[in-house]
Parts: C-alpha cells; sequence; structure tokens
C-alpha cells in the first residue's frame, strides 16, 4: 500500500533538496528567461514546502518542549518569504536580485538542516511512530500537490506582515 510508504520527514528532506539545488541552478544560469522560469520554480516549490509545514507540521507536533524552536522556525519561514518577495519584485538580471539570492540560500540552508533536519526532526521522530509519520506524510503531500498547481509564491507577499500562527 502507497499509505504507508510515505514518511513525513523524508518527504521534507526531499523537497529540501529540491528547493537547494534549484536555488544552485539559478545562480549558474545565464538566459535571463531561463533565469526567471527556474526562480518562479524554485519560489512556487519553496512556498508551497513552507505552507505544508505551518499548516500540517509543525501544529502537529507543537508541545512543550517544541514550542520555541517552532517559533523561532515560522520566524525563519518569515524572513524567507520576505527575500522571495523582494526578488519577485526585481529583474533578474538585477545584481540586488542575486545578493538576495545569495542571502536566501543561506537562510533556507541554515533552517532546512540546523534548524529541521538536525533538531526538530529526530525530535518529532521520537513524537511519532511509523504510521502517524506515514499518515502526516500523505497528508503534506496532497496539501502540496494542491497547492503547486496554484502558483503558490503568488500568495507570499501577503504573508510576510507576520509569521504564520502556529495554531489551526
Ligand atoms: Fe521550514
Ligand atoms: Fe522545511
Amino acid at each position: 500500500m502507497k499509505d504507508d510508504t510515505i514518511d513525513a520527514l523524508e518527504l521534507l528532506r526531499s523537497q529540501h533538496e529540491e528547493v537547494e539545488s534549484l536555488i544552485e541552478e539559478i545562480e549558474e544560469a545565464d538566459d535571463p528567461a531561463a533565469k526567471e522560469a527556474l526562480f518562479a520554480e524554485m519560489a512556487d516549490k519553496l512556498a508551497a514546502h513552507s505552507t505544508i509545514e505551518e499548516k500540517i507540521l509543525y501544529p502537529s507536533v507543537m508541545i512543550e518542549k517544541t514550542r520555541e524552536s517552532l517559533i523561532e522556525a515560522t520566524e525563519e519561514h518569515l524572513s524567507v518569504k520576505r527575500l522571495l518577495a523582494d526578488m519577485m519584485e526585481l529583474a533578474v538580471d538585477d545584481e540586488h536580485f542575486d545578493a538576495k539570492l545569495t542571502v536566501l540560500k543561506e537562510q533556507v540552508r541554515h533552517h532546512a538542516h540546523d534548524e529541521e533536519e538536525d533538531q526538530l526532526f529526530p525530535q518529532v521522530r521520537r513524537m511519532m511512530n511509523k504510521d502517524e509519520l506515514a499518515a502526516l506524510g500523505n497528508e503534506m503531500l496532497a496539501l502540496f500537490e494542491m497547492l503547486i498547481e496554484r502558483e503558490p509564491r503568488k500568495r507570499v507577499p501577503a504573508e510576510t506582515v507576520e509569521a504564520a500562527p502556529l495554531m489551526m
């Protein structure tokens, strides 16, 4: 059954890898049209990834012990969204676009690896069994697939006022 083959944390980890490799492709792109298309793809995937974490993962694992790091995670998402919103206003050949891309890359790397993969995910793995992680993975994948059809990057500028709330 496909139902118990998705692990929530593996799903998120593979999305981190995909976003990071797209960032590298944007850095290497010479043609402005190709660079713009890669940026749109990366921004959509990063926006949808952030939303499934904010709406499903984070509230599901909110306990006294994780509270502080989850609040920090939503602040990091906010910072990344502000960069994305700024970049959406810039031409891809503006030197500030490249500078913001460098900052975005550093922030995504820190958030995805140091905060989530190294700290939060091991905590989540101790809180949930295999079936629970599979159910969570299915739920997040379904929402991601729905969001990704709708150019989710376009909702990012509206999410730059404050960090996403942790309770549903
Ligand atoms: Fe995150
Ligand atoms: Fe993440």
